[in-house]
């Protein structure tokens, strides 16, 4: 049996970070995989999230299992963050899941439940694993345009006119804030437009937010998403703590599912509860019981937002300079854009050979779509970016 296994290439981000660290040169740069990097070049534990794990360690006193869809102080506090205080909480089921991505393939295990002919809408581009999680799990994938490549803003009209297409039941994928990877988010009336059509077409949105709190704030971030959920009867959302809190080995995310009638919720909750126990029983429990602390602790919570705002404040200071030293080397203000975008990423408009040129002649790591993950710079290395995208012709 296992003789006759296809090969599977590899996931174009994951790989990078295993070449980055093969490679023996002194000077390189990793801007591949989407993890935060400080001033020194490390991804450091959140301030809050550090007290947390010692309060926790402290006074943790069984590791035995705890619920099948995760703590309920975790998922309700998660509703919160993400959906506000007005949330419609009766009619919202959850569950915790291994990452954000495990959140999104339960949430695409409760579609193959519910509606097992839906076809998923993918953003082109998008995050790779949502092509290939719709497909592995059996489903037909749609793309609808997302990005002008020629302005570097979201291609609205591209999108509304390709999810025109939708038919009833179908699923869309949409980027809760921090598009990835283009960088390229929908402004407010856009998110409202879209909430019409959605409606009209009887869609159900399936939103992942894996960045909120690094684009604009906590509450602007989830504006998109809020609106959504005042909006539609159905909902999905997959959340991630990955980013926001720093815990990307912890595995902590939750699946929120909004369903037209708080009666309803009670069964979706039930299914949830089946699906974890078939896919992998019970969620890990560490990393949702920090940010369970961080976010009812005041101070703790104060603490992790004011760190949150430096994240938010450095990306935005090394976007201004990155397209600063971009003007200043071709003389166009072409790169505006890197300044306007939000969150990790931006798709710098540099084909697979320029990436391949600028990773062997300066060791500078980028997926091959040209994704930059901003977050991986500092004020040093902006200028070997710079010059490097500029000597690639870009
Ligand atoms: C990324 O896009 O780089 C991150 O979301 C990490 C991943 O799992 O791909």
């Amino acid at each position: 049996m296992l003789n006759s296994l296809p090969k599977r290439p590899p996931d174009k981000i994951i790989k990078l970070i295993q070449e980055f660290r093969d490679d023996p040169r002194d000077r390189k740069l990793d801007l591949g995989v989407g993890v935060y990097r400080d001033a020194s070049g490390i991804t450091p534990i959140m301030r809050a999230v550090k007290t947390a794990e010692k309060r926790l360690w402290e006074t943790e006193s069984t590791k035995t299992y705890t619920g099948m869809v995760g703590e309920a102080a975790f998922r309700h506090a998660m509703v919160r963050l993400v959906l506000g205080r007005n949330a419609p909480f009766d009619r919202i089921a959850s569950a915790s899941a291994p990452g954000g991505t495990g959140a999104i393939h339960q949430g695409l295990e409760l579609v193959k439940e519910g509606s097992p002919n839906a076809r998923i809408w993918v953003p082109d581009p998008s995050w790779p694993n949502h092509r290939s999680m719709a497909a592995h799990l059996g489903f037909d994938v749609e793309f609808y345009r997302y990005f002008d490549f020629e302005n570097r803003n979201a291609d609205f009209d591209g999108m509304c006119e390709d999810l025109s297409g939708v038919s009833r039941g179908d699923v869309v994928i949409l980027h809760g804030c921090c598009h990835n990877p283009t960088g390229a988010d929908l402004n407010r009336g856009q998110w409202f437009k879209l909430a019409d059509l959605l409606l009209e077409r009887e869609a159900v949105a399936l939103v992942d937010i894996a960045y909120q709190g690094f684009g604009d704030g906590l509450d602007e971030d989830a504006t998109g998403v809020r609106h959504l959920a005042s909006r539609l009867p159905e909902m999905l959302v997959a959340a991630s703590c990955s980013k926001n809190f720093g815990i990307y080995r912890e595995r902590t995310g939750v699946l929120l599912a909004m369903s037209e009638q708080a009666s309803v919720a009670g069964s979706v909750q039930g299914t949830l509860t089946h699906l974890n126990r078939q896919n992998f029983s019970f969620p890990p429990d560490h990393g949702s019981r920090l940010v369970t602390m961080v976010l009812e602790d005041g101070e703790l919570r104060s603490e992790w937002e004011a760190e949150l705002a430096e994240i938010r404040d450095n990306l935005r200071m090394l976007r201004s300079m990155l397209a600063s030293e971009l003007h200043q080397r071709t003389g166009s203000d072409r790169f505006g854009f890197v300044a306007e975008h939000r969150g990790m990423f931006s798709l710098m408009g540099a084909s697979p050979e320029q990436v391949n040129a600028i990773r062997e002649k300066f060791g500078i790591y980028m997926v091959g779509d040209g994704r930059v993950n901003v977050a991986g710079l500092s004020k040093d290395t902006v200028p070997m970016l710079a010059d490097a995208l500029v000597s690639a012709g870009i």
